[in-house]
């Protein structure tokens, strides 16, 4: 008889459909659909959104298994997102799980987005040791948390306002970049000059972040800008990414050097949408040579929202025997 785990993951949460196969902690498939419908809307639109899951969701999962060379009937365990996340979007996640693990008779592990947003750190080497801290940056959160083991998590601090996607996607709208702006701003940045314009960092206590004042500070800069050349934002648009990405990186630099010293922690991450962006993994390696930290990011399949951290959660979740009961809902919104 084998001895493997083997978990097929499920994610839903948003406008990204994933299945994965992990076995015994190695990711074998990952396949993302994104959804394009909710271009031309300047956001997700969230009855959109569960549309587009239904009719993604059997070629998403079929593929994964088919890519991952395992028989469907080889699962040990169906995990899936189970919050947070746009309630018509994880309904369709959820129960398309209970379904596949029903007909296959195997246990049901619900999985939390953000401690699975974490977890991306594990897939692949190098590996943190724990306890680490994960500067977790999406569309939706921004935190900083300490793991102690992968199920032991405590956040430390969080976003009062805007999470550092969200900065990065209403910049781009003002800039008139379409949905969503953060992978833009960052390749505009690249040629850009950082220190080009200066805008507001607001400032917050403790270890919390706080993102709405950036997205203000930008607005008016450039209705002042653009009275005096109505082509300002063409003629800038480099140094205008540059700058803004700067601002946030900078705040959430800031924070995480806070979060380090605070707690000792020597083992860094960065996870979420935003981890994929350039200017903060290159930042994250600077802080790492300034404070003799070793630092660590998932691949960019495991930054953007994916199964893989679903099914790495998953695992982890199979091995502790946490599973779920065949009554469990989704929730839009999750404490830890
Ligand atoms: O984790 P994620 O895929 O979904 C949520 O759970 O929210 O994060 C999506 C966010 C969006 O705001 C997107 O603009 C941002 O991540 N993002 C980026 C980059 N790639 C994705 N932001 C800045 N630079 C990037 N390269
Ligand atoms: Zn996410």
């Amino acid at each position: 008889m084998s001895t493997s785990i083997t978990i097929l993951g499920i994610e839903s949460s948003c406008d990204e459909t994933s299945a994965s196969i992990c076995r015994d902690g190695q990711i074998l498939s990952n396949i993302i659909a994104t959804q394009k419908v909710h271009e031309k809307y300047g956001g997700v639109v969230p009855e959109l959104a569960s549309r587009a899951h239904i009719q993604n969701i059997v070629p998403v999962v079929d593929t994964a298994i088919k890519e991952s060379g395992i028989a469907l009937e080889q699962v040990d365990a169906v995990a899936f997102t189970q919050a947070p996340g746009l309630i018509g979007s994880l309904l369709v996640g959820t129960q398309f799980a209970k379904s596949t693990a029903l007909a296959l008779n195997k246990p049901l592990i619900s999985v939390h987005h953000m401690q699975a947003h974490v977890l991306a750190n594990l897939i692949g080497d190098p590996r943190p040791d724990f306890p680490f801290l994960c500067l977790t940056v999406s569309g939706g959160h921004t935190q900083i948390v300490k793991a102690t083991s992968p199920l032991q998590m405590e956040v430390l601090g969080e976003t009062i306002d805007d999470a550092a996607g969200e900065a990065f996607d209403k910049t781009a709208k003002i800039l008139g970049l379409p949905y969503p702006g953060g992978p833009l701003i960052d390749k505009y940045a690249a040629q850009g000059n950082p220190l080009a314009f200066t805008f507001a960092k607001p400032q917050v206590p403790d270890l919390n972040f706080s993102f709405s004042g950036v997205k203000t500070s930008v607005l008016y800069f450039l209705q002042k800008q653009i009275q005096q050349d109505p082509d300002f934002v063409q003629k800038n648009l480099q140094d205008l990414a540059a700058s803004i990405q700067h601002t946030i990186i900078e705040v959430l630099i800031k924070k995480l050097k806070k979060a380090i010293q605070q707690t000792g922690i020597k083992h860094v991450c960065i996870a979420g949408g935003v981890s994929a962006n350039k200017g903060l993994r290159a930042a994250l390696d600077q802080l790492g040579e300034q404070l003799n930290i070793s630092t660590y990011r998932p691949d960019f399949q495991y930054c953007v929202d994916n199964a893989g951290m679903i099914a790495m959660t998953g695992y982890y979740k199979y091995l502790a025997g946490e599973f779920a009961d065949m009554s469990i809902s989704p929730s839009a919104r999750a404490s830890w």
